[in-house]
């Protein structure tokens, strides 16, 4: 392995989720101004799709600026043979990881032999982490879940151990749990255990249901992990690793700037989920967010909220 990134950071490791439609450079991007993860990760790419007539879509979703390093690209897929040639490909792209999805419970992924499907076939998962391994001096990690239909990791996770990968993120729920119920943090001391035991220098992520900053320091210090990995609770929330409590004006600020960055006139329903996300929390936001959700450009966006800012400036008057 050439330059290992994970061994250079200090620890506890802050890694923002890759989210599929949601972590896309536009969100990077706010969470470099407003204050940055540890590492970055990109929404998921399908290995097979980088190399066919998806290949365009693909790296638009790879796109990355130079002051997102670290920045890990998560891929999916169940062909050893397309993970050979994706590695190649993130490697020259200039990332700092790659990292492959094992957890995703997607019935499409799933189909395809890809995602969680890999959790039943340890034999494939190996074959997968191995190829990958072979064509890139990029370190590799993996994310995945506990099990597949139940908690499994002395079968699932101590193979995948004992390929020496990078690092490991475990969302603490099984397959079968998708979102269900609340993260199982009771069983990463387990996991931490066989890491010490069959790959001592992998990194450990814990991921699931983390709340806010301190709360992942806190997970960390209590279960001796490198990482927490934090999804949801970061959307609409730039200012999550800076533990900053936006001010109303503040938040309505970053939804004009979040749009202006996303700037994909013909997708623009795709930044709604964020608008949702933002609007929250306060005296009026659904209201506001129901407004939101009817506009059709950024014009329209930065109209409703000017408006509602000065509504919130003659209130305090
Ligand atoms: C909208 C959405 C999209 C997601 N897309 C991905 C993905 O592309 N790859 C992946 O490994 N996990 C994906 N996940 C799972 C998250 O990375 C994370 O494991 C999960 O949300 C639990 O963490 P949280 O409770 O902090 O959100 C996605 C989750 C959500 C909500």
């Amino acid at each position: 392995m050439q330059s290992n990134f994970w061994e250079k950071l200090k620890k506890p490791i802050i890694v923002s989720a890759p989210m599929s439609g949601v972590t896309d450079d536009a969100f990077r991007r706010m969470f470099l101004k407003y204050g940055r993860p540890d590492v970055f990760w990109t929404e998921f790419v399908s290995a097979e799709g980088l190399f066919s007539n998806g290949r365009d879509s693909c790296l638009k979703v790879l796109r990355f600026s130079p002051e997102e390093h670290p920045i890990v690209a998560q891929v999916f897929g169940s062909n050893p043979s397309d993970f050979k040639k994706a590695a190649k490909e993130i490697e020259n792209l200039g990332f700092d990881g790659i990292d492959i999805n094992m957890g995703c419970p997607d019935r499409a992924i799933e189909n395809k032999g890809a995602g969680a499907a890999l959790i039943k076939d340890i034999e494939l998962a190996k074959q997968i982490i191995r190829a990958t391994k072979e064509e890139t001096k990029i370190p590799v990690s993996v994310k995945t879940r506990l099990g597949y239909n139940e908690n499994e990791i002395n079968q699932w996770i101590v193979p995948l151990l004992q390929e020496n990968i990078a690092a490991l993120t475990i969302h603490l729920r099984t397959r079968n749990q998708m979102y269900r119920g609340s993260a199982e943090w009771g069983t990463i001391e387990k996991i931490v255990k066989l890491r010490d035991l069959y790959s001592p220098k992998t990194i450990i992520i814990g991921n699931g249901d983390v709340k806010s900053l301190e709360q992942a320091y806190q997970l960390a210090k209590e279960n001796g992990i490198d990482g927490i990995m934090v999804g949801r609770a970061s959307v609409g929330n730039p200012w999550f690793c800076s533990n900053k409590t936006p001010s109303i004006p503040e938040r309505l600020t970053a939804i004009i700037e979040h749009a202006e960055l996303f700037n994909e006139p013909e997708r623009f329903n795709a930044m709604k989920k964020h608008f949702h996300a933002y609007a929250k929390g306060f005296n009026g936001a659904k209201e506001l967010r129901d407004k939101l959700m009817e506009t059709k450009n950024n014009s329209e966006v930065k109209e409703l909220i000017n408006e509602f800012l000065s509504r919130l400036n003659n209130d305090k008057k």
